[in-house]
């Protein structure tokens, strides 16, 4: 996640109530995100978590008080609006949201985000019954229509002791919105899509053949995808990741089953990226019960799978194909290979012995290839500031 949202402004209003100690986490996630974040409290709020959490968090004072005169040299309500390139307020209570809906500004928060041109994300928390009154569903409705976006509340628990709507949204949820809210949004109306993960090939009921791939690489590319505005299919091997939120998510399990999930998606995609790590061969034989053990060896005879890019890749028509090459040994020669055979426009060369860099890990470095021009190296990095470098080489492509 490293500095995806560097020189970002983010402007976090704390309103008060319970779930208001969730916003550090929310801090947290921004911080580590790279953006330079600046908390306002509500009164209510400080009853809830201390200013200097978030000040220690954050790195900046937080303001708390319109009427605090060092508050006001420090930060200042107005500047604190035009700095912001993003305003969230999480959690906002029924109080806020009723303030922020008539123009009530008589408070640090409640000015601010009068005040601000930023977008605004609220992110509402409260009682069910409050949740669900016609004041405060008349004031959502309104905020909406001018174009402030809300993440609903979740139903569970609630600190009240009741069941119901009106739980503060997953933080990572929240982080997410604000993330997408805060990217160009350069890939609006271009239909992707992408593979990642392994593929299994069974060798019968409990063994099958694989390799170590995470769905990281892919999984962030998806993700990057959508909070860039694309309308992502991610066709995905077994892995133990959750899907990005907003992706419409399909599950396989062979090189076949992943052959006909692409099949299916690839005629109404306008890009087309393949980091899926697929089996190039299958067992010839999958048997329907265990294998039992034999005495000496025992050889298994594989078949070749489909390659899925190369067939794409042959029926091209415009759309833009960016394969992966993992490579172990002469990277740049058979990424180039690649390239040219199964006729891409991209394609991310990575070798997968080196520490840092292909399957598992967190980080990747790669060599980025396309016809015509000198190879491209990138230095190590993380795989979600990857996924955005390479859709900004592929942004020149489709445009
Ligand atoms: O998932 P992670 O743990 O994050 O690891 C990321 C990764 C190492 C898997 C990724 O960065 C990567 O390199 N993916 C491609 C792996 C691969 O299968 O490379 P390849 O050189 O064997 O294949 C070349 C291209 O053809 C790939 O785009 C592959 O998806 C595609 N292919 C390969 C074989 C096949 N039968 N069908 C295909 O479509």
């Amino acid at each position: 996640m490293d500095t995806i949202l560097a020189g970002r402004t983010v402007v976090l209003g704390i309103s008060g109530g319970i779930a208001a100690y969730k916003a550090a986490e929310l801090v947290r996630l921004l911080v580590r995100a790279g953006a330079g974040v600046h908390c306002i409290m509500t009164a209510a709020a400080r009853e809830f978590i201390g200013p200097l959490t978030l000040q220690t968090l954050t790195k900046n004072p937080v303001a708390t008080s319109l009427f605090d005169l060092w508050d006001e040299q420090e930060i200042g309500h107005i500047s604190l609006a035009e700095r912001a390139d993003l305003c969230i307020i999480a959690p906002a209570t029924a109080n806020c949201i009723g303030k922020i809906t008539l123009g009530i500004a008589d408070d640090m928060l409640a000015t601010v985000a009068m005040a601000t041109r930023a977008p605004m994300l609220i992110a509402p928390a409260m009682n069910v019954n409050m949740w669900n009154s016609p004041a405060v569903q008349e004031n959502i409705r309104i905020l909406r229509g001018r174009g402030v976006h809300i993440i609903d509340p979740e139903s569970g628990e609630l600190a009240c002791g009741t069941e119901g709507t009106g739980r503060l949204a997953d933080i990572t949820a929240i982080f997410e919105r604000a993330a997408a809210l805060l990217q160009v949004q350069d890939y609006r109306g271009v239909k992707a899509l992408v593979t990642a993960g392994p593929t299994r090939e069974f060798l019968d009921p409990a063994r099958f053949l694989s390799n170590p791939s995470s769905g990281k690489m892919g999984y962030c590319l998806a993700r990057a995808l959508q909070w860039r505005g694309a309308d992502v299919t991610l066709v995905s091997g077994p892995v133990a990741l959750q899907p990005p939120r907003g992706v419409r998510h399909i599950a396989v399990t062979s090189a076949r089953d992943m052959e006909a999930a692409v099949k299916e998606h690839a005629g109404q995609a306008r890009l087309i990226i393949k980091s899926a790590a697929v089996a190039d061969y299958r067992p010839r034989e999958q048997l329907r019960q265990k294998q039992k053990k034999q005495g000496g060896a025992l050889t298994l005879e594989l078949e070749r799978n489909p390659d899925i890019l190369a067939d794409l890749g042959a029926r091209k028509g415009d759309r833009v194909l960016v394969g992966f090459a993992a490579e172990t040994e002469n990277m740049l020669k058979h990424a180039q290979d690649k390239l040219r055979a199964k006729k891409l426009d991209m394609i991310i060369a990575n070798d997968v012995s080196s520490p840092g860099a292909g399957f598992a890990c967190d980080t990747n470095q790669v060599c980025i290839l396309t016809p015509g021009a000198e190879p491209e190296h990138l230095p190590c990095m993380s795989k979600d500031l990857l996924a955005h470098a390479i859709l900004d080489r592929i942004q020149r492509l489709l445009s």
